[in-house]
């Protein structure tokens, strides 16, 4: 490791802001605007009846642990009825809570105890696919070619002498969206073949998810995190098309015939009208578009926000994390909207993972591929808190997958035959996928599970997880979970309301900007030791400061005083 040096005297004193960036006040009023949301995936968080897997009994049993953490709303991920056969991303039943989750009256209990503590419920919906299992799909198999039961989801006769698919598309799990059913036809499945797609164009789809909004809505949901949000509408022309997409990636060709297609806003239009027949409820957006094309989602009577994934692509540099903080901010501003910072969530490697990888090592293929000596642990761990800090700081909601705040890795050796996501066995077991990053919550530092509450969790936890775990950081000080608490508690208390933010010029990778006329925000990424400036008093740090300096891979927020 290199030896902390200070920067030069020039660059140490008194920061210079650089640019009165986003310096537009728009002032955030609603709760979505500027919350911390954290992200329950509700397979792994807390285990209620022993089976193995997560549920609402435990849930709400840990909602204590939620309102202690400070957060302002969760993000549920499906918890519908549903075969898994992809996460519960797979939806059989949308008005139904899968039984290995509980039921709707607890379901009911649970948003209710969760606004007793002043905590917002987003649920996931997935309105571009059904599960298989779906009645309607089971309708639509039993049915003969041209029937009506088929025309809820795309079937069609193959190509050539109808042994053909319809068209080469690629399915994002691997192998074609196209399966041929027993009489010949061919239905489409941009996921998995247990993911059929739904037809958008067709009048009863458009009305069910009415329905279905209003269900919810009534129930007491406060928003929606809509999956796959750039799908639903297709080119019914089905031409072939280059390669396979990626869903984790927006660089899909403009005018692509599955993804980003105009004809998905009027239907966005819709469901806004119905949310907005509500009080102050959203709808967030999943949506894999290009940077110039995701305003368009934004539109005033279209998504309140959409996810904003660049982060997940940035590398530890100043450079990237400061590109991406401030494009992000302008782009969010021109259109009237706040900015979202996500960092991991259960789709991608965890990001203490990510950053104790070198920066040109890719990390969706380094999950599968290694090797694994390329990790420091350490290093990413460092990065994990200081990146806690500069999210936290940002203009916008930030949203926390669970257990980033305990500083969780990627559990990257589970053994290849607990491996669930469809990823593995659609990629021929070259692609590991994603339960990784799924392996149930350590809540004490010993007993079966780490106290998930199983004797054996879903996916195997590692024995690392006992010292991560909620118990053995609740009592210590210097944890990642008490620096999040703080975190959260300090950004509720300290930072304004508005989305200013002006970057401040203090070194070479050296991340830092102001919020408001008194707390600046530092990121070292780089390898020497950074001096704090002189009349700055220390709010919190990612790491210890000694002798006015920040060293390398931490971040602190200091109160200036003038
Ligand atoms: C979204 C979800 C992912 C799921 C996919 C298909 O990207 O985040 O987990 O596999 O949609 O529904």
């Amino acid at each position: 490791m290199n030896t902390p040096s200070p920067q030069t005297p020039s660059t140490m004193k008194t920061p210079t802001p650089t640019a009165a960036e986003n310096s537009t006040a728009l002032a955030t009023s609603s709760w979505w605007q500027h919350g911390v949301v954290y992200q329950i995936y509700i397979r792994s968080f807390a285990d209620g009846n022993g089976d193995g897997e997560g549920d609402l009994t435990g849930l709400r049993s840990r909602l204590d642990y939620l309102a202690t953490l400070g957060v302002d709303a969760v993000w549920i991920n499906p918890w519908y009825a549903s075969p898994m056969r992809d996460g519960g991303y797979d939806v059989a039943d949308y008005r139904a809570i899968d039984p290995r989750f509980g039921n709707i009256t607890e379901a009911e209990q649970f948003i209710e105890e969760a606004h007793a503590r002043g905590i917002r419920v987003i649920a996931d919906l997935v309105p571009n696919h059904t599960s298989s299992d779906h009645v309607w799909f089971q309708e639509a198999l039993a049915a003969p070619p041209g029937d009506p039961a088929r025309e809820r989801y795309i079937f069609r006769p193959g190509a050539g002498d109808g042994s053909e698919p319809p068209s080469n598309w690629e399915s994002v799990f691997g192998g074609s969206t196209w399966t041929r059913v027993a009489d010949g036809e061919w239905y489409l499945h941009i996921f998995d073949p247990s993911q059929p797609d739904l037809n958008w164009e067709h009048p009863e789809v458009r009305d069910e998810f009415d329905a279905i909004f209003r269900f919810w809505l009534d129930r007491g949901i406060d928003g929606f995190r809509i999956d796959v949000a750039h799908g639903l509408i297709k080119d019914m022309a089905f031409p072939d098309v280059d390669g396979r997409t990626d869903l984790l990636e927006a660089e899909h060709p403009v005018d692509h015939p599955h993804w980003d297609r105009d004809g998905v806003h009027p239907i966005i239009r819709r469901w806004r009208s119905i949310v907005d027949e509500y009080d102050d409820r959203m709808m967030l957006a999943e949506a894999w578009v290009h940077a110039e094309r995701l305003p368009l989602y934004l539109r005033p009577d279209e998504y309140h926000q959409a996810f904003n994934f660049d982060l997940l692509d940035a590398t530890w540099s100043a450079d990237s994390f400061g590109r991406i903080i401030g494009r992000s901010l302008d782009a969010a501003q021109a259109v009237g909207a706040t900015s979202t910072w996500v960092l991991s969530n259960h789709d991608v490697v965890r990001h203490a993972t990510r950053y104790g990888l070198p920066n040109d090592l890719a990390w969706r293929r380094w999950i599968s591929d290694g090797p694994t000596s390329a990790l420091d642990r350490e290093v990413g761990s460092r990065r994990a808190r200081a990146a806690a800090l500069v999210t936290l700081a940002l203009p916008g909601s930030t949203y926390i997958y669970q257990g980033e705040e305990l500083g969780l890795h990627e559990v990257a050796d589970l053994p290849t035959d607990v491996l669930q996501d469809p990823v593995w066995e659609r990629s021929g077991q070259t692609e590991r996928g994603r339960d990784g990053c799924r392996v149930p919550i350590p809540w004490t530092e010993e007993g079966p599970s780490f106290g998930f509450g199983a004797d054996a969790a879903w996916l195997p936890q590692p024995t690392s997880f006992g010292a991560q775990s909620v118990e053995a950081q609740d009592r210590d000080p210097n944890s990642m979970l008490t620096l999040y608490r703080a975190a959260i508690a300090l950004r509720r208390s300290r930072f304004p309301g508005d989305l200013h933010l002006t970057f401040v010029e203090m070194g070479t990778d050296i991340l830092a900007w102001m919020r408001g006329d008194d707390i600046l925000v530092v990121a070292n990424m780089s390898p020497s030791a950074v001096a704090i400036p002189p009349n700055g008093d220390v709010l919190l740090a990612s790491a210890p400061t000694l002798n006015g300096m920040l060293p390398p891979d931490a971040a602190a927020w200091i109160d200036i005083q003038s």
